[in-house]
Formats: C-alpha cells, sequence, structure tokens
C-alpha cells in the first residue's frame, strides 16, 4: 500500500486517513464475497483514490463544521469528476476510475453523478460506497460523536436496497454483528 500513499499525498489530513481506512474496509467486505486477487487490488486503490477529488474542492467546504449551503454541496458533489479527470489519462487507472467516479451512486438511483441503478453501478464502486459510509457513521468528528455499532447496523439494515446493494449490505452486516474483531484490528493501525 505504501507505494500507493504517493496518489493521496495532496488531501487533507482527514481525508487521507479517511481514505486508507475505506480503502481496508473495502478489501475486507470483497474478501468477504470472495473476489479474485486481480479485484481486490483494483479496489484496494480505488478506494484509498476515491475522494481524490477532494484536493480540488476549497479547504472551507471540506473543513465546514455546519450544514452546507446548497452552492457548496454542488462544488464538493463534483469531487468523483476532478478525481477522474486527475486519473484517467493514465491507463495504469482505467480500472480504478470507475471506483471513484461511481462511488456516490445509490442502488435506487438518488446517487450521483449519473443516477445508476442497481447492477448498473460497477460491483467495486457498491462495495467502496458501503466501506465510505461505515468510515463516516464510526468516526469522531469535531461536530459529531461516533455512531455505536448497533446504531450502524439498524442504519445498513435501514438502507439496504436503498443506498446500498442488498446483497453486500448482508455481508458487510455479518461482518459487523460476527467478525466485529476484523474491523478493530484496522482501526488499531489507525491509532
Ligand atoms: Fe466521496
Amino acid at each position: 500500500m505504501v507505494e500507493y500513499k504517493i496518489l493521496i499525498q495532496n488531501l487533507d489530513s482527514y481525508t487521507k486517513s479517511h481514505s486508507e481506512r475505506v480503502s481496508d474496509y473495502a478489501v475486507l467486505l470483497g474478501k468477504k464475497v470472495g473476489l479474485s486477487d486481480e479485484d481486490l487490488e483494483k479496489l484496494k486503490i480505488g478506494a484509498l483514490c476515491h475522494d481524490l477529488g477532494k484536493s480540488k474542492i476549497p479547504n472551507y467546504i471540506l473543513e465546514k463544521e455546519t450544514k452546507l449551503t446548497d452552492s457548496e454541496f454542488i462544488e464538493i458533489k463534483k469531487h468523483p469528476y476532478f478525481g477522474v479527470t486527475l486519473l484517467e489519462e493514465n491507463s495504469n487507472f482505467k480500472d480504478i476510475v470507475p471506483i471513484i467516479k461511481y462511488h456516490h451512486e445509490k442502488y435506487d438511483g438518488t446517487g450521483y453523478p449519473n443516477n445508476l441503478v442497481g447492477e448498473n453501478i460497477p460491483y467495486l464502486a457498491r462495495i467502496t460506497a458501503i466501506a465510505d459510509c461505515f468510515d463516516a457513521m464510526i468516526s469522531k468528528r469535531t461536530y459529531k460523536d461516533s455512531m455505536s455499532v448497533e446504531n450502524i447496523i439498524e442504519e445498513f439494515n435501514n438502507c439496504k436496497g436503498t443506498q446500498f446493494d442488498p446483497t453486500l449490505t448482508d455481508a458487510f452486516l455479518d461482518i459487523l454483528k460476527n467478525n466485529f474483531d476484523s474491523i478493530k484490528k484496522i482501526q488499531e493501525n489507525f491509532k
């Protein structure tokens, strides 16, 4: 992973560590659903780079602790596109570009940037979306506490089939309920 960390060096410190954790959580879920080694490698790098485009978003928006205005939200929603533009010229990254582009799509078609529905959303992007939201839920920020595991389980149950791929959600719920030690192990690396 060390050699890929250079890709996210321009990100703010929170987004950088968030990206590393999302990559680890995504690989954990990817292994659980039996991805090939080749796909696990793509997932690892793609999830690490999922928010790469945030380096082009003004810091005052990224660091804002209160609700974003409509125009600030429009601005932040451009980060998947910015991430793609940073990598698309390099053909080595062609397999990870869809992860960056579509990690904010939702299973029911209400996500962005393309309102993709269900299995039209690339599989590795659907895995990354779960890992991304999990890290946001479990992370403590200056403006919010971390959510309890019980509440996170409830949230994933509520969003199964709407925001998230239902089969992948079940696999992640199984990790949360029966193998939380594997999550803890990842968290230990960031203490
Ligand atoms: Fe994002």
